[in-house]
């Protein structure tokens, strides 16, 4: 029989690659959708999956609707992906992002405690944990890093690593944590720096605009693809115990770096368009992220296949189709 795998926040950016890869695997995969008065299916369409999944409701802050969910599929595996995921908007919603990313996985963790025990859950964490934390000997950030999160995102984010182990601990539950450094991909959310960016050259490329505002370009981070991350989330709950492990390529770059090579994409230079607005500054920055995947590279035999100029050219071209598309 096939393996039954749930995915909460399937209509994001990692749920679809997630998904995709799954299926690929031979799973049946449900996703976990919550209430809108208009979901947007537009990343499952650009993965042409949206007849592949079927989907369930349920909010991470809303325990019952997860206690029935876990219940009404008994899942094998549990991907918790769902999240407000955007540091930049978690001081405005601190509380919102509070109750989802720290309360909602110590639901989803009792929920599985109590209707399916022997499942397999993954937790999405991240490098944002690691804030303003560096591995002494060679300043990147591993396993072993202390955390000091910058953002109530950060700080709901340990909370919700903390949860995982603890259940682990406490109950024998197959959890593990993915710290995963900044991923992207065409239908990476239009808010964060890679896709603001990429959409912004398109649109200036095609005549729709003519300059981009963006915060502090000296800021350092890890971009890896999404589509192989995912695959990291899938080795880890496949292994014989669970653990946690940090995702990433090893490599960083500024924000200045990518909006040069995005703008050169397209032969213009980002200096006669970019603009930096203070708008787009936050309370306490997150300078450096460089994640030292070792672990990952030796137990689970994962390893990123797309560089850093690959990742930027794929995004660019993306939306230079889809603002092409949009203004036919
Ligand atoms: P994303 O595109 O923002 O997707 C998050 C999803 O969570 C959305 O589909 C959203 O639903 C759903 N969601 C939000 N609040 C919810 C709630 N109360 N109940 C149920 N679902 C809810 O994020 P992503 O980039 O795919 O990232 C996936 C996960 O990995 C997140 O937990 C993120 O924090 C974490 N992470 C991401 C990165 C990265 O670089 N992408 C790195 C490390 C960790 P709607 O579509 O209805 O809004
Ligand atoms: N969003 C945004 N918009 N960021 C900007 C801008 C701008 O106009 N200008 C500069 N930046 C800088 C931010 O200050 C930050 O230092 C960096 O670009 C990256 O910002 P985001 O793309 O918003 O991502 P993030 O690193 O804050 O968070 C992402 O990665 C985390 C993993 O490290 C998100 O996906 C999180 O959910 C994830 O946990």
């Amino acid at each position: 029989m096939a393996k039954k795998a749930l995915v909460t926040g399937i209509l994001g950016q990692d749920g679809p690659y997630l998904a995709q890869h799954l299926l690929s695997q031979g799973y049946k995969v449900y996703g976990m959708i919550r209430r809108y008065s208009n979901p947007n299916f537009e990343n499952l369409e650009y993965l042409n999956l949206m007849n592949e999944i079927e989907y369930v409701d349920g909010d991470l802050t809303d325990e019952a609707s997860l206690m029935g969910a876990i219940k009404f599929i008994r899942p094998d595996e549990v991907y918790n992906l769902a999240a407000q995921s955007f540091v930049g908007g978690s001081w405005e919603q601190a509380k919102l992002t509070t109750e989802v990313n720290a309360l909602g996985v110590l639901h989803l963790l009792n929920a599985i405690k109590y209707f399916a025990p022997t499942s397999r859950f993954y937790q999405a964490s991240t490098s944002e944990m690691f804030g303003l934390g560096l591995n002494k000997h060679d300043g990147m950030q591993d396993e072993g890093t202390p955390f000091h999160p910058r953002s109530p995102y950060g700080v709901s984010k340990v909370y919700a690593y903390w949860m995982t182990v603890n259940y682990r601990e406490s109950y024998k539950m197959f959890a593990a944590n993915g710290i995963l450094f900044n991923h992207e991909s065409p239908i990476r959310g239009i808010q964060f720096v890679t896709r603001k960016i990429s959409d912004g050259v398109a649109r200036i490329k095609l005549g729709f605009a003519k300059e981009l505002h963006l915060g502090n370009m000296d800021s350092m981070r890890d971009w890896g693809f999404a589509g192989d991350y995912v695959k990291a989330m899938h080795l880890m709950l496949q292994q014989d115990e669970p653990d946690d492990y940090v995702v990433a390529t090893g490599e960083n770059h500024s924000v200045r770096e990518y909006a040069e090579l995005a703008f050169k994409h397209v032969g213009l230079n980002w200096k006669d368009y970019v603009k930096t607005d203070p708008r787009f500054q936050r309370p306490a920055e997150v300078p450096n992220l460089k994640g030292n995947s070792e672990k990952a590279r030796k137990k689970l035999g994962w390893e990123p296949t797309v560089s850093f100029p690959d990742l930027v050219a794929m995004m660019v071209d993306a939306d230079l189709k889809r603002v092409e598309k949009r203004n036919r």
